[in-house]
């Protein structure tokens, strides 16, 4: 069986490395993958958003089952594409994806199937949205309807700065298109918790939860990052907490899904918080999470391939996915300077007795060493029998890699050890 993987991450590159474990595959095509994941799988210099070369390279290369990974290519419409060619996809269609590509989308949803999740107002126009803010509590949460590679969220805490928000996203159009409508929603406050789950449509199967951190520095200071390490399982998320999700917004939001004929199949990713109103959404992501897939998969006992041609076939209910009882623990190694600038180039020394799972997210590979090449860099992953022991064995290993400039945050679950 040949597989196809879009994307180019950390997220890619331990999907590419689990699903190397199902016997019956033959090659795996990163597209475009990255230096590291060339180690694992066969890199295609065709970007995630060049949905026609997928597609092509997919029907000339004899791909049995594509796996896209990333939001843009799913928002795009890549699984409706391949899959009009004949090739069998993970990953939900466009008119599903939209759960993550319009937060607008996403908040009417929960209001209409009362899902619970933070009040909010929706505007097009910039004076309106300013006109609100001079009546609505503080802090307060200002967020770009589209993409916007995760940093379209701002949290205001005085009201300057939540006007300057709106201005920012609606004139100044920073975030482009996906600026156009704004959300202003409730700040709340609480744990956060990631939930991934693998659903058809008709089944919903969550996997082991998670903890992202966010901010660029410990102590949750800094700036907003694509991901800083991550850890599992959470432990805020009781088996209460966990009922209640279930019953109050996985099942309800599936549900949602089919009743507006947007059936969502894939992975679908519940940002949650578990405020002391109980849990809600915080967001909708249509696909792992990225660090979040570097401490779930490690954990997943049952054949990822498996699951998700059973998740495609909507033949979900035929499979027991099972975790093992460990935690996990993922640290992110950045450029310094990341999220903002930073530089690269710098090789990267990995030592030969390293025992943690290596991701790489941004390398580049050059007669047979690696260099930075992105923001994250990489990830260092541990499993152990304890959270405690898999964090402290994050931090060993990390110690074995280096290369120039390189940051990571040393608090990485720290909250959650005590
Ligand atoms: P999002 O991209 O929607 O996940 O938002 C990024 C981060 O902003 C979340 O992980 C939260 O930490 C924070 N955030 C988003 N919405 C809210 C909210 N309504 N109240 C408090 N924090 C929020
Ligand atoms: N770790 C958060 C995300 O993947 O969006």
């Amino acid at each position: 069986m040949n597989v196809m993987v879009i994307g180019s991450g950390g997220r890619e590159h331990a999907i590419i490395k689990k699903i190397k474990e199902n016997p019956n595959v033959d090659k795996i095509y990163a597209l475009p993958g990255n230096g590291g994941i060339a180690q694992d799988a066969i890199c295609v210099n065709i970007g995630a958003k060049e949905i026609e070369k997928q597609v092509e390279f997919a029907i000339s290369n004899n791909i049995d089952f594509a796996i896209v990974a990333p939001d843009d290519p799913l928002v795009l419409g890549a699984v409706d594409e391949l899959e009009k060619a004949g090739i069998k996809c993970f990953g939900p269609n466009k008119k599903a994806a939209i759960i993550e590509g319009s937060k607008v989308f996403a908040k009417n949803l929960m209001k209409k199937y009362n899902i619970p999740t933070a009040k909010y107002e929706v505007f097009s126009d910039s004076k309106e949205a300013i006109k609100y803010l001079e009546t609505a509590p503080i802090p307060t949460v200002i967020k770009a309807d589209g993409l916007a590679l995760g940093k379209g969220v701002i949290i205001a805490n005085t009201l300057e700065e939540a006007k300057k928000a709106v201005k920012t996203i609606m004139e100044d159009k920073v975030f482009g298109a996906s600026g156009a409508k704004v959300v202003i929603e409730e700040f709340m406050e609480g744990p956060e918790v990631s939930v991934l789950t693998f659903t058809d449509g008709k089944k919903i199967i969550p996997m082991v939860s998670s903890m992202d951190h966010k901010r660029a520095l410990d102590g949750d200071k800094g700036l907003n990052t694509g991901g800083m390490g991550t850890i599992a399982p959470n432990p805020y998320y009781t088996d209460d907490i966990a009922k209640k999700c279930m019953q109050e917004i996985f099942i309800p939001t599936i549900e949602a899904m089919n009743k507006e004929n947007r059936t969502f199949k894939g992975c679908l990713y519940f940002g949650l918080m578990i405020t002391k109103n109980g849990p809600k959404v915080v967001e909708y992501n249509c696909r792992f999470g990225d660090p979040e897939t570097q401490v779930v998969l490690p954990l997943l006992e049952t054949d990822l391939l498996n699951i998700m041609i059973a998740t495609a076939n909507e033949k979900l209910s035929e499979i027991n996915v099972k975790f093992n009882n460990k935690s996990a623990c993922c640290v992110i190694m950045a450029s310094g300077g990341y999220p903002e600038k930073y530089e690269t180039g710098y090789e990267i020394n990995i030592s030969k007795d390293i025992e943690a799972q290596i991701y790489i997210a941004g390398a580049k590979e050059k007669e047979g060493k690696l260099y930075t090449s992105g923001g994250r860099v990489l990830a260092v992953s541990t499993t152990a029998d304890t959270l405690k022991q898999a964090i402290e064995k994050a931090y060993k290993e990390v110690e074995k890699i280096s290369f120039k400039n390189a940051h990571y945050r040393k608090d990485i679950g720290a909250k959650c050890v005590g």
